[in-house]
């Protein structure tokens, strides 16, 4: 069974109770929740990690490389913006992953316009709210079906 690694970066542990104007009202834990359930049903593993420091994300991808993750579904919140380290760590794995927000950083502010990640990225969901993890999820579960003979 494929297993697919749920990344969120800092300010993510606060989903529920900040801004819900732009992020909505579920919690971290209920959006991972609703995660680990469509999961089961799409035949997959997840696991889930969250820090507001750079350098543990960094690292977090780094041991990804040696546990058989297939897939990465990002929220790089906002070292979207500034992450040099986390797109290189991203880049170095070689690991195929999709950008996920749940505002629309192209409806904001300009800074948040520029990502470090979407060129890298497999797909990027942006503006879709907490369902945009879940369309990710399935776009992963589609693509390893697609690929599952090569
Ligand atoms: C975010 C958008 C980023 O610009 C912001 O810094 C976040 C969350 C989103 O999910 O909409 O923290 O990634």
């Amino acid at each position: 069974m494929a297993t697919i690694l749920v990344l969120n970066g800092p300010n993510m542990n606060l989903l529920g109770r900040r801004e819900p104007g732009h992020y909505g009202a579920q919690s971290l834990p209920e959006i991972n929740k609703r995660l680990t359930a469509l999961a089961k049903d799409l035949g997959l593993k997840v696991q889930f990690f969250q820090s507001n420091a750079e350098h543990e994300l960094v690292e977090r991808v780094h041991k990804a490389l040696d546990e058989a993750i297939r897939f990465i579904i990002i929220n790089p919140a906002a070292l979207t913006h500034t992450s040099v380290a986390l797109r290189d760590a991203l880049a170095a794995t070689a690991l195929p992953f999709i950008e996920v927000h749940l505002s629309n950083i192209h409806a904001r502010e300009a800074f948040r316009r520029t990502s470090y990640f979407s060129d890298l990225a497999a797909g990027v969901i942006s503006g879709l709210g907490a369902v945009g993890y879940e369309l990710a999820l399935r776009a992963v579960a589609h693509h390893i079906e697609k690929h599952k003979d090569s």
